[in-house]
């Protein structure tokens, strides 16, 4: 068996949180004055959190116009709204399968982790109950370079004690992909060959995933 640690991203993967980032970002273009469309929201997948304050800027045709603690203060009121949100949040948000195969891959002998770019994913790890399933969590709090640079999986690994090259990551968004593929992991996409490349499995969910096959890749 080659591989020996499997490492989760967490929104889109094991929970779909991207509704409650676009309701917020969503009020905060509507309190600049411009409309924010769900398919503006699909840039922002993956993607950090002031980062994603610029790609909302730029679709309502402001960027440049803000300071920096202007753009500070307007990704915390951002974060205020989506805490309030995903406060609310409990085990039937998670996405099917998900359990089982992090079960699934734990009996089998393979250390799990998450790397996720998210600064609130403990707070969803506790609200959905699944944190006791993880051996090492890093989150936006531990990782300061976001995907694609491959920092938060090589942490993971790191953490985990294993080589990059016994890793597979599973990943929704292109940048995590390539994050990845940089660090030198196996790949499985979660989501729509078409909007993916670059992977060795791809799923429509984890529901589809059998951990004793990846574990063989
Ligand atoms: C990623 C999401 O997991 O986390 C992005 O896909 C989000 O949409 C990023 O911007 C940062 O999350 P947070 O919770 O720290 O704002
Ligand atoms: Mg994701």
């Amino acid at each position: 068996m080659s591989i020996k640690a499997a490492l989760f991203d967490l929104d889109g993967v094991i929970v779909d949180t991207a509704k409650y980032h676009f309701l917020a970002w969503q009020r905060l273009a509507n309190e600049l004055g411009f409309v924010f469309t769900e398919k503006d929201n699909e840039r922002l997948k993956g993607v950090s959190r002031m980062r994603s304050l610029e790609i909302l800027l730029e679709v309502g045709g402001i960027l440049g116009s803000f300071s920096e603690a202007e753009m500070n203060e307007m990704t915390e009121r951002k974060n205020r709204w989506y805490v309030d949100y995903i406060s609310k949040m409990d085990e039937s948000e998670i996405l099917e399968g998900s359990v089982e195969c992090l079960k699934g891959f734990r009996e089998i002998g393979i250390k799990i982790a998450l790397g996720s770019a998210s600064k609130n994913a403990m707070l969803i790890l506790n609200n959905l109950k699944i944190k006791h399933y993880f051996d090492a969590i890093i989150d936006g709090n531990k990782a300061t370079r976001a995907k694609p640079h491959p920092e938060v999986f090589l942490l993971g690994a790191k953490e985990l004690g294993v080589k990059p090259e016994e890793c597979v990551v599973f990943e929704d968004a292109q940048a995590g992909l390539d994050a990845a593929k940089i660090g030198g992991m196996k790949t499985v996409a979660i989501g729509k060959p078409e909007n993916l490349v670059g992977y060795d499995r791809i799923f429509r969910g984890l529901f589809e995933v059998n951990p004793k096959e990846i574990a063989q890749l």
